[in-house]
């Protein structure tokens, strides 16, 4: 039997604490619980006791130590606000880190990509492509606009847009008048796409191409930052990131003008008078200048986050690699991954055993695990939205599993992780 001592996550503990959740407003809490359920359900279905008390996460904030000076100084100065030095002090970062040469720091990666899109003129029917596989604040914006989604499928490899179908259907619908307004790349996992290739695109059809690197802060190919020569990159500092503001995020362009023109809204759209006046909407979506006293201490540590993600794929590869049907996602020539998260795929036929079987024998030692992301053409939310590919976004969904790969993990987590994975796969 394996370990246990998880009580909060029997099933009537967390249905008590989920009817207490349904008195309350607030949806995460909510939804957090819900997650607590259905993982207990699973579990006692299984039959499985816990009693590892040390859970391992599949990402957690790893501070530097520099972020609570940084944040005692916005204390002592007053700007407790959603604006002040500190805000701009982290946009002048990021625009160096991004090469990017303008910076509006966000209060998340979606609002950013919201931005984005409406800063594209894009509304009502507009179509709007992208990769399949990604996260839903990477796309959901779309919806907030009333465009169109059109879904794409990915390279095996990378899981990012695939580049020749791409073409294929721009080629296409150049022909037919229905070329896409915009187009979003998502550079998943830390993996990077090759900007110059859509870059030719974008010249040949005329899309405004909007990166989103939420998951590729500190990520590099052939040399310039992810996302370089986009027209909009998306950054975001969820408490799940590489390095993080709690929550945030960020919009770069090279048009400065634009940028403004985001910070504009980003705070409610108000035009120079003294009284409030609005000749356009906008959002409340500017980050905190306390937020962002983290987020200046975090870059100073990215790269030394960017080289411990590295370390613990590493780690994984050498042990995971030998293992039959067991396939780590490998990196294009020119890409410097940051490997925030690493993923597993388990080949079932050869494995002798699937994702599933190796998900729960990590969480029933109280080890996080996901599978990849769930790819958004699948997704009840998009029934009605149009797809081009052959399943491979599906297949990496079916077989991918995305591993603890935390900064502050240490050797021996990832050896605590690897046992339990050869265990439960030469045991079949
Ligand atoms: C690919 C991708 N896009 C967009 C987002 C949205 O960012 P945020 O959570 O900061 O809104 C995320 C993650 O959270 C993401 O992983």
């Amino acid at each position: 039997m394996r370990y246990a001592a998880l009580s909060t996550v029997r099933q009537s503990d967390v249905e008590k604490q989920v009817s207490i959740g349904q008195g309350r407003s607030d949806v995460r809490d909510r939804l957090h619980l819900l997650h607590m359920r259905e993982q207990a359900a699973v579990i006692e279905e299984q039959g499985v006791q816990l009693v590892n008390p040390e859970r391992i996460f599949l990402s957690s904030p790893h501070m530097g130590g520099a972020e609570r000076v940084l944040v005692q100084e916005v204390f002592d100065s007053n700007w407790i606000a959603p604006t002040g030095p500190m805000v701009t002090r982290f946009e002048e970062d990021l625009a160096q880190l991004t090469g990017m040469g303008h910076v509006a720091a966000l209060s998340s990666g979606t609002a950013a990509l919201h931005l984005a899109l409406r800063l594209s003129d894009i509304s009502l029917g507009d179509e709007v492509w992208g990769a399949t596989m990604t996260f839903i604040g990477g796309v959901a914006p779309i919806l907030y606009l009333g465009a169109k989604p059109v879904f794409l499928d990915v390279d095996r490899d990378n899981f990012l847009l695939d580049l020749d179908l791409l073409e294929d259907k721009l080629k296409a619908a150049s022909v037919k008048g229905t070329l896409p307004k915009a187009l979003i790349t998502t550079d998943l996992y830390g993996h990077v796409v090759d900007g110059s290739r859509i870059a030719a695109l974008r010249r040949e059809y005329g899309f405004t191409w909007i990166s989103d690197t939420a998951e590729a802060v500190g990520a590099y190919r052939d040399g310039q930052h992810a996302g370089a020569g986009a027209d909009f990159v998306i950054l975001s500092f969820n408490g799940n990131k590489i390095i993080t503001t709690s929550g945030g995020g960020a919009l770069a362009s090279n048009n400065a003008a634009t940028i403004d023109q985001a910070r504009f809204l980003s705070t409610q759209a108000r035009d120079p008078a003294p009284h409030y006046e609005h000749t356009t909407y906008g959002y409340n979506y500017r980050l905190s200048n306390v937020c962002a006293a983290i987020g200046v201490g975090q870059l100073q540590v990215l790269s030394q986050r960017v080289a411990r993600r590295r370390q613990i794929h590493a780690l994984y590869r050498e042990r995971l690699g030998r293992l039959p049907g067991f396939v780590l996602s490998s990196e294009a020539s020119g890409m410097q991954a940051n490997r925030w998260l690493t993923t597993v795929q388990i080949r079932s036929k050869e494995a002798g055993l699937n994702r599933e079987t190796i998900r729960l024998a990590l969480e029933a030692d109280n080890i996080e695990s996901r599978p990849l992301w769930k790819p958004m053409h699948m997704q009840p939310v998009f029934a009605e939205a149009r797809y081009y590919g052959e399943g491979v976004a599906a297949r990496a969904f079916e077989e991918g599993l995305c591993l603890p790969s935390g900064s502050s993990m240490a050797d021996g987590d990832v050896d605590r992780i690897c046992s339990i994975i050869e265990d439960t796969a030469t045991q079949r």
